[in-house]
C-alpha cells in the first residue's frame, strides 16, 4: 500500500490532527510504513466544519511545505470527505467546486444508524456530475451492517467502496470488522483507507498489518496504487 485516501491530517480544521506537529509526526509515521503518497481528506459538514475546497487546498500547500522543510519523503494532496446531506445536494446542484482525487473520485460519508434519505439521489447526482462516487467505511455504518443486500444495489448503481484498514483489527467494533472482511470476500472493495485522525489510529494500524484479511485485501485489484 504506498498511496492513502483517506485521513484528517490537516491541523486544526476538522477533528483530525489538532497541530502542524501532531500532523508531521503522524506522516512521518505513514512515511515509515511506506506509504509514499497521502490524499488527505477533511471532513466538509454544514454546520460542523464549513470547510470550503480553496482553503483546503491552500492549507494543503503550507503542510506540503512543512513535510519538504522537516525532510519527510512524502507527497502529500487533498480532498475531503463530504457528508452527504441536503446542503451536500445542494452543492451538486449548484455544480460547486467539489475537491476529487485521481480519476475525479469524490469521497462522502453519511449518518451511521440510519439510511439517509438522500443516498441514491446523491450517488445519481455525484456520477451526472462527471464524478465517481466513492463511500468511506461502508463497514462502519449500522443500517448497512443491519442490511447488507442494500450495498449491492448501490455498488450496481455505480457506488465504489473504500474500506478503513483498520475496521479489519476490530478496531471501531466487532460487527465492522465481519463486513469489511465480507466485502473483501465479495471483492466489492476498490480503496483502502487510513481514516487516521491521530497516533491511536496509526498504532491499530500497525497491528491490523498482521491481520489475515489485511493479506487478503492487498491481493485485490484495489485503486489505491493507481493514484
Ligand atoms: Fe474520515
Amino acid at each position: 500500500m504506498m498511496v492513502d485516501v483517506h485521513s484528517h491530517l490537516i491541523p486544526g480544521i476538522d477533528d483530525g490532527a489538532k497541530t502542524m506537529t501532531d500532523s508531521l509526526d503522524i506522516l512521518q509515521q505513514m512515511s515509515d510504513l511506506g506509504y509514499q503518497k497521502v490524499i488527505t481528506t477533511p471532513h466538509v459538514m454544514h454546520d460542523f466544519y464549513p470547510n470550503t475546497s480553496q482553503d483546503i487546498l491552500k492549507r494543503v500547500q503550507v503542510l506540503q511545505q512543512r513535510v519538504d522543510a522537516v525532510g519527510i519523503d512524502l507527497e502529500v494532496e487533498a480532498a475531503a470527505e463530504y457528508y452527504l446531506d441536503e446542503h451536500f445536494i445542494k452543492l451538486l446542484d449548484q455544480k460547486s467546486d467539489l475537491l476529487t482525487f485521481g480519476d475525479n473520485y469524490l469521497l462522502f460519508e453519511t449518518s451511521f444508524l440510519n439510511e439517509p434519505a438522500y443516498m441514491r439521489q446523491g450517488i445519481f447526482k455525484i456520477i451526472s456530475n462527471g464524478m465517481k462516487p466513492v463511500l468511506a467505511h461502508p463497514e462502519r455504518y449500522l443500517f448497512l451492517q443491519n442490511n447488507p443486500e442494500i450495498i449491492e444495489d448501490l455498488v450496481q448503481r455505480g457506488l465504489l467502496l473504500q474500506v478503513n484498514t483498520i475496521s479489519l483489527s476490530g478496531y471501531y467494533s466487532k460487527e465492522a470488522r465481519k463486513l469489511a472482511e465480507n466485502l473483501i470476500d465479495k471483492k466489492m472493495v476498490s480503496f483502502l483507507g487510513t481514516d487516521c485522525h491521530n497516533a491511536k489510529h496509526l498504532k491499530a494500524m500497525v497491528e491490523t498489518i498482521e491481520t489475515r484479511y489485511f493479506a487478503k485485501a492487498m491481493r485485490l485489484p484495489l485503486l489505491n496504487n493507481f493514484l
